[in-house]
């Protein structure tokens, strides 16, 4: 008999509250349990507020949820032996809506530093970086900083970035929400086919109907309870 494998990825009574600075707390994200295995690709969606980014952010470890535990292979991401930081630069790949490359390194060299933060570096990491950007039809455009390319070409540049290091998990928020229509297809093409054949998983927070369709699985966030009806902040009584 085998022996029963755990879930690739495994979320389990989520919940994230902010603390702001005059103390209150907004509730913005509230999801019991989610599993994923490796090559699926899901949706990520719900009304503003809902908590997709905060869902990705912690995906990422980028933020650690007020309660609950993200389980990858079984092992909590957060747990000491696999740090947030570690996991983040190990085994994800985000993409933010507004792209994040940074401004004064070419295409090319947004991707080497990316490569080289999670430890691929030397010939490796040039071969997979020209490789990627002749895929991405950014092979012309290699040399130029993300201020001299269409959003288009940033947007590719930044899922190339992504995927350089080969992670486990691709997390997407809003990925083409600043494309046409023609780009936004193209994009959604590329990420789908690389995290199919890597058989990484892919996770695509998005408001538009027509990238929702592609996807086979759509998890809904629910905007949590206390934050449709935020409680009014009361003055600080004078003393
Ligand atoms: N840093 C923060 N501090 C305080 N509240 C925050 C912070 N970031 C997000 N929130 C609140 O948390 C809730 C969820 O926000 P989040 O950005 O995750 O939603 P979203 O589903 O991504 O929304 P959108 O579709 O507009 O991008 C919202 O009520 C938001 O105002
Ligand atoms: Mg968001």
């Amino acid at each position: 008999m085998t022996a029963q494998l755990p879930p690739f990825l495994e979320v389990r009574q989520l919940r994230h509250c902010y603390s702001q600075p005059d103390g209150s707390r907004v509730e913005a994200l509230s999801l019991d349990h989610m599993s994923a295995v490796g090559g699926e690709a899901i949706a990520l969606v719900g009304p503003s507020g809902s908590g997709k980014t905060t869902f990705l952010h912690i995906l990422a470890a980028l933020i650690r949820p007020t309660h609950g535990e993200v389980l990858f292979g079984g092992r909590d991401i957060f747990a000491p032996r696999q740090a947030g930081a570690h996991w983040r630069a190990m085994s994800v790949g985000y993409i933010f809506q507004d792209m994040n490359l940074l401004p004064d390194f070419s295409a090319i060299e947004n991707l080497l530093l990316a490569a080289e933060i999670s430890n691929v570096s030397g010939p490796a990491a040039t071969e997979r970086a020209n490789s990627l950007l002749r895929r991405l039809d950014l092979w012309n455009q290699r040399g130029r900083r993300p201020a001299d390319l269409s959003l288009g070409e940033q947007q590719r540049a930044a899922v190339a970035r992504a995927v350089i290091h080969f992670p486990s998990v691709i997390l997407a928020d809003e990925p083409t929400a600043s494309l046409d229509a023609e780009n936004a297809g193209i994009v959604m093409n590329i990420l789908t086919e690389l995290c199919a054949e890597s058989r990484t998983l892919l996770i695509v927070a998005t408001h538009d109907e027509a990238i929702k369709k592609r996807f086979a699985r759509v998890l809904q966030l629910q905007r949590p309870r206390a934050a449709e009806n935020p409680e009014p902040v009361l003055p600080e009584k004078a003393v």
